[in-house]
């Protein structure tokens, strides 16, 4: 079985009478270690109360499209965006006929198209609504756009029938839907990542850094983990917890970033330069706290070696990722870089746009490998770095095998 920890769900709840036992599921999803949020229709809180799966997602429901404050915080755009896994649970004929039209006339309709995520659903109803040849036409839709399904399975209904149409059992949902992100991808394979800002100091109580938070190198050390490899991360200062199962160095300059690199280096096949390092250091960091002086002086800069670079151009390097971080001709100095630093792949993204990149939650980019390259819109930086271990793993094993 794969795993939800720290997997974003979002649960579409619709109304059938299967609905009373989303709150089982609620509980089994937590229990897997998914943060869970809830969309309600409005034909779902006939059955259940949004405070029974507020209570326990810990989490506040949603349920309206238009509701001023929710677009503030968490409106149909953010909640599409925040998922991992969109799974709709029960997914009644009419919600299933309305995902089939693409419409948008409700916040779970809504959430649907506009999410990029995986969508699970369970379907639940009659056992002749499920047999109409209505719905298995749109089920058939459904299944070819690439929407997964569990059950519904046979026995006796609400309604008295027996037959094809109760949902299937919380448990099995929830395992279903940890099965959407396996972990055993990088299974044997060591994996070091740098990652966060680097100081250089100019005397003992000031330094030159950048904004870099860290959040992209732990979230890619996560999913490396959640694949199953044994990950190291060399971190510069930042102010987040170790990803489980992850092993971190913390270093402080780049040159300190180096050295531990090339010490972990023997241990690794995989080598990911997430870190902003920063390019200058002060030539001579002031033994003693600089005192306020002139109106002007001048800081001598020397340049800092290149971490990737120089792990990359070792006999024998491990398959070495680089990031690019550009305001503009993203893709074209991506690939300047890639062929500069002897890479096998890069991660670019575009600083200029405010939304994603240093300190935001989000991210969107463009992976680059000498024969191809993926788009990977937007999404949150764990999404993203699941599918950037996705693309490194297969790269990886390809650049193996020929
Ligand atoms: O050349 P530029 O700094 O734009 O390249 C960014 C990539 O190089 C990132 O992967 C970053 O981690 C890495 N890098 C490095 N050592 C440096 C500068 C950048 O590893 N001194």
């Amino acid at each position: 079985m794969g795993h939800l920890f720290n997997r974003n769900v979002l649960l579409g709840v619709s109304g059938g009478i299967a609905a009373y036992k989303s709150a089982e599921l609620v509980r089994q999803l937590r229990s897997l270690g998914a943060n869970v949020r809830v969309v309600m229709t409005h034909g779902a809180r006939e059955f259940i109360t949004p405070l029974t799966l507020q209570a326990l997602s810990g989490n506040p429901v949603h349920t309206e499209l238009l509701d001023e404050e929710a677009e503030q915080g968490m409106g149909h755009i953010e909640l599409a965006r925040w998922a991992d896994l969109l799974l709709i649970a029960p997914a009644t004929a009419d919600l299933i006929a309305r995902l089939v039209a693409g419409r948008a006339d409700d916040l779970l309709c809504a959430v649907a198209l506009a999410t990029a995520a995986p969508k699970l659903i369970a379907p639940a109803m009659n056992q002749q609504m499920w047999r109409d040849p209505a719905t298995a036409a749109n089920i058939a839709t459904l299944e070819q756009r690439g929407l997964r399904r569990i059950g519904p399975a046979e026995g006796e209904q609400a309604c008295g029938d027996i037959g094809p149409g109760r949902m299937a059992e919380p448990v099995d949902i929830a395992a279903a839907a940890a099965d959407l992100f396996p972990r055993s991808l990088l299974a044997g394979k060591r994996v070091l990542i740098t990652a966060g800002p680097t100081r250089e100091a100019l005397d003992p109580v000031r330094y030159l850094s950048n904004h870099s938070s860290g959040k992209m190198g732990y979230a890619l050390a996560q999913a490396a983990a959640e694949a199953g490899a044994v990950t190291t991360l060399v971190s510069g200062p930042v102010a987040l917890s170790v990803p489980e199962h992850v092993q971190r160095h913390s270093v402080e300059s780049a040159t300190q970033m180096l050295e531990k690199c090339l010490e972990l280096l023997d241990e690794c096949d995989i080598f990911i330069a997430c870190a902003a390092v920063a390019d200058y250091r002060p030539a001579n960091a002031a033994g003693d706290k600089i005192k306020k002086g002139p109106d002007e002086i001048t800081l001598q800069l020397v340049k800092n070696p290149d971490i990737v670079a120089t792990v990359a151009g070792r006999e024998n390097p491990p398959f070495t990722v680089g990031f690019a971080a550009e305001t503009r001709n993203v893709v074209e100095y991506a690939r300047g870089k890639l062929a500069n630093k002897k890479l096998d792949m890069i991660v670019a993204n575009d600083v200029s746009d405010r939304a994603i990149g240093f300190n935001s939650e989000q991210n969107e980019v463009t992976v680059i490998w000498p024969a191809g390259e993926e788009i990977i819109a937007r999404a949150s930086k764990l999404t993203l770095a699941g599918r950037i271990i996705e693309l490194v793993a297969r790269a990886e094993a390809a650049s193996r095998n020929g």
